[in-house]
């Protein structure tokens, strides 16, 4: 058992009190970003002339080679360290000697670890980033192609109004586009340095704050050195961000399972990115869709557990929040596995561009034309509504769609029905007459594909 802080202690930490206390097991996962910070810190002392530079030199040299060692393989992080910043000085201490001693002068592992969650988090941010973008290339990659792909758009999970597949996939295009964005926010409104504030209160030594801060690329250092080590609202908001990435993915994994079911047959998810049974032999199950679906309730927990977390702890530093990593840990590479599973099972989904054209044809999703068409020709809207329901029920009890019916049998049920009724309710003039900005109109789509075409060049 190793530990920083025995000299006030005239008795052995119970074995598992140490267990219960320790992070090591996790908080290993931000090493580099710990040997990062100690190194940024160590160069602010010298040029403050708190630490001399052969000191300095001492330092810098030996937390490049326990990075290095770390990174080959070569230095083992053991449990036998209560952290990861006590493991780091312990060793760097083994390493150079009394220099070593020196590193931790004028901070706290309060704002060291608030440093290092930050950096880590900041860095993860960046992937999560980078992440969204590959799986908006592919979602624009589909609407490009499928402009004139035509499908039924639901409400309460009963065909609607014909729609595209450009049009559907948009949808998904503005939910992730808004996830990325708030990536962005969240890194512009944490970007700022802890490191400096001590355990609460600052330091009385003559630290250069904005110094460590511009080292570290932060836009400069926090402003209340209590705040700096008690905020783990980045992580909340992180977290809140990443749940609303997972109920799109959930939502839209979800349409997949539909689609891919036998009765709908829109999609077929390639075999790659499909399971068997181990029973029934003709089974080809949507697994990945499903568990990136299941997955959502693990994210949801995390943020609901360090909300609960925070919500009691006075100012400033408080070992609760020691809480906040394993869950962010977790959350973040369940996240990123998602998108980049996610990513690749829509890139090699086949669509059947003639089966979704069918549901759409069948399924009255022209009715809402039909009833326009009437109302073109003088009828009030309400009379419309009602005569294609009458046609809608007639169409039912024929077994046919509103095209499929002859002039005659249109007429016999309004008169104000003339050849021009085909066109007019056509799938091809449902759709190209939705022109609106954000309407499935091709023209339309295709102007909204450009501006996003251009959002993803940036
Ligand atoms: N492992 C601790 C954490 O994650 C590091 C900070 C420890 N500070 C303290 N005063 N015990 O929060």
């Amino acid at each position: 058992m190793a530990q920083l802080w025995g000299g006030r202690f005239t008795k052995e930490t119970d074995k598992l009190v140490y267990n219960f206390n320790a992070s090591i097991s996790f908080d290993q996962k931000f090493f580099k970003q710990d040997i990062e910070g100690s190194m940024a810190h160590v160069k602010m002392l010298a040029k403050q002339k708190i630490l001399s530079e052969e000191d300095k030199n001492q330092i810098l040299s030996g937390l490049e080679s326990i990075l290095a060692d770390v990174i080959d393989g070569k230095l083992e992080i053991t449990n036998e360290y209560e952290d990861i910043h006590s493991f780091v000085e312990a060793t760097l201490i083994e390493r150079i000697g009394e220099a070593g001693k020196k590193l931790h002068t004028g901070r706290s592992r309060n704002d060291q670890v608030a440093l290092d969650m930050k950096l880590y988090t900041r860095q993860e941010v960046v992937a999560l980033k980078q992440l969204l973008k590959d799986l908006l290339e592919v979602i624009l990659t589909i609407m490009e192609e499928h402009t004139q792909t035509y499908m039924p758009g639901f409400t309460h999970l009963q065909k609607a109004q014909p729609i595209t597949l450009a049009h559907h996939m948009g949808a998904y295009f503005e939910m992730f586009k808004r996830d990325s964005l708030r990536l962005h926010d969240i890194y512009e409104r944490m970007n700022f340095c802890p490191l400096g504030s001590g355990a609460l209160a600052g330091t009385t030594y003559p630290l250069d704050r904005k110094y460590t801060a511009q080292l570290l690329n932060f836009y400069g250092p926090t402003l209340n050195s209590m705040d700096s080590v008690a905020d783990r609202d980045y992580v909340i908001e992180l977290l809140s961000a990443l749940s609303t990435i997972m109920m799109h993915l959930s939502r839209f994994s979800e349409e997949i399972i539909i689609w891919n079911s036998n009765e709908y047959h829109f999609v077929e998810i390639d075999d790659a990115y499909s399971t068997g049974s181990s029973i029934m032999p003709q089974k080809k199950n949507p697994d990945i869709a499903e568990l990136v679906r299941g997955k959502t309730g693990r994210v949801y927990g995390a943020l609901m557990s360090i909300l609960t977390t925070m919500k009691g702890i006075p100012l400033a530093y408080n070992k609760d929040m020691q809480e906040d990593k394993e869950l962010t840990f977790d959350a973040i590479d369940t996240v990123k596995g998602c998108i980049a599973l996610f990513t690749g099972m829509l890139k090699t989904l086949k669509f059947n561009k003639d089966v979704m054209k069918r549901s759409a044809m069948k399924g009255f999703t022209n009715a809402t034309d039909a009833a326009d068409y009437l109302v073109n020709h003088g009828v009030p809207f309400r009379d419309a509504h009602g005569i294609i329901g009458k046609l809608v029920l007639y169409c039912i009890d024929q077994n046919k769609a509103i095209d499929e019916l002859s002039l005659d049998e249109l007429k016999a049920i309004s008169p104000v029905f003339e050849q021009d009724i085909y066109e007019a309710v056509s799938l091809e003039t449902c759709v190209n007459k939705r022109m609106t900005i954000g309407a499935p109109g091709p023209d339309a789509m295709k102007e909204v594909i450009h501006i996003n075409r251009k959002y993803l060049s940036l």
